[in-house]
């Protein structure tokens, strides 16, 4: 029996005081003792013992010089998405970085040019934007398309008139989508490929969300799919096991030249990765930690449930797009004809922060992320309070 059942992830963990953004800030910023977090993508679950033992384990060293990532860590994460995602990985593919969003503006540096078009597919995680500004690029938009069940599919005619005019030189994806909680079959991911292929697009495709795919959902890295082989992979054990405020995660790209690019604006950017807490964390977590990871996901499979049912049994005007990944549930509100701004505004007065649709673009004015990683008593009374606007 796993001893990571129902009981362990019912229990969670308090956070407050730990100054962590989703609990602690939002208390500074709000000023309301009161509000319950259902923000930021992180869970309010403890992380592993075997994470917790490693971290201890470096705590106690007593001396804390430059460490660099050493074949332990290209092995485990290796060793890893062979065992859970049937990905094959070579060690000497992969680049340590920071964090995924490092890893999104250094691919993006490193693989188009100033002034170029890199093309996404929003709603979709606001730092996309970002980084594609910030560095001098353009969004070039291609936006999801939703269908009768609330369900969301990408436009690929679309897709290739963008790729196809040249507006876009580059494609950056999300798999699974957040917020969507899209996984991508092998068909729409061996298409998307085949796009890039065809227009030699530079394919940065980030699974950091790869580990929470419910079953029987399965999740295919863009790494297993032919002709996308040579894409950039971003990943990171982080929001799995709740350690993402260590700041470690992966690039990996078996084509040697885009690689050495990679390396190249990683070296330019002055981005390093060492920091011997994550290395540690890291490790642990991509070795000793499936077990956690099991119960962890039937957790939140209950947890989906749960809030589903809840919704369509007590908010008939709100549609709940269907969860195949995540932990982020991504509510259309649009039938209740409130500006953003008042929605917003009542779930605050309601004591629930929720994450603003419009953080994923224009497109997600009218809607809202719900984060249900955490215990389901806290969910239950988050849902109880979400009544008094989304009833
Ligand atoms: C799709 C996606 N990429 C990246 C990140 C952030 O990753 P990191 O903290 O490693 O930058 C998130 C966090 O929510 C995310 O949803």
């Amino acid at each position: 029996m796993n001893q990571f059942d129902e009981a362990y992830f019912d229990a969670g963990i308090n956070r407050v005081g730990t100054h962590c953004a989703k609990w602690d800030e939002m208390r500074r910023e709000t000023g309301d003792p009161d509000m319950i977090p259902m923000w930021v993508a992180d869970m309010d679950f403890p992380s592993p013992p075997a994470v917790q033992q490693a971290l201890e384990g470096a705590a106690r060293q007593g001396t804390w010089g430059y460490t660099h990532p050493c074949d332990e860590d290209f092995e485990a994460l290796c060793g890893y998405w062979k065992r859970r995602h049937n990905t094959d990985i070579r060690p000497d593919d992969v680049l340590m970085s920071p964090c995924v969003v490092t890893g999104l503006r250094i691919a993006v540096r490193a693989l188009t040019r100033e002034g170029d078009g890199l093309l996404i597919n929003p709603p979709i995680y606001g730092p996309f934007f970002a980084s594609i500004k910030e560095s001098g690029r353009r969004i070039v938009e291609s936006p999801l398309v939703q269908d009768g069940e609330g369900r969301w599919s990408l436009n690929f005619e679309e897709m290739e008139e963008k790729l196809a005019s040249g507006e876009a030189k580059a494609v950056m994806f999300c798999s699974p989508h957040n917020p969507c909680g899209r996984v991508w079959s092998k068909e729409e991911l061996t298409r998307l490929a085949a796009l890039c292929a065809k227009y030699a697009a530079p394919l940065i495709c980030d699974e950091i969300h790869a580990d929470f795919v419910f079953a029987p959902g399965v999740h295919h890295s863009i790494l297993t799919i032919p002709g996308g082989e040579n894409a950039v992979m971003l990943c990171a054990a982080s929001k799995t096991f709740n350690i993402a405020g260590l700041q470690q995660s992966a690039i990996v790209c078996r084509d040697a030249e885009k690689r050495e690019k990679i390396a190249r604006e990683m070296v330019a950017s002055g981005v390093v990765s060492g920091n011997i807490f994550a290395l540690a964390a890291t490790r642990a977590a991509y070795t000793d930690c499936d077990a956690w990871l099991d119960g962890l996901l039937c957790y939140l499979a209950g947890n989906r449930d749960f809030a589903a049912e809840y919704a369509a049994r007590r908010w008939p005007k709100i549609r709940v797009t269907p969860l195949d990944a995540t932990y982020l549930m991504w509510l259309d509100c649009r039938a209740l004809n409130l500006s953003q701004e008042d929605l917003m505004e009542r779930i605050l007065k309601a004591h629930v922060k929720v994450n603003d649709g419009l953080f994923f673009g224009e497109l997600g004015r009218g809607f809202i992320r719900l984060n249900i990683g955490c215990p389901r008593g806290q969910l239950r009374q988050a849902l109880e309070r979400l009544d008094a606007v989304l009833a």
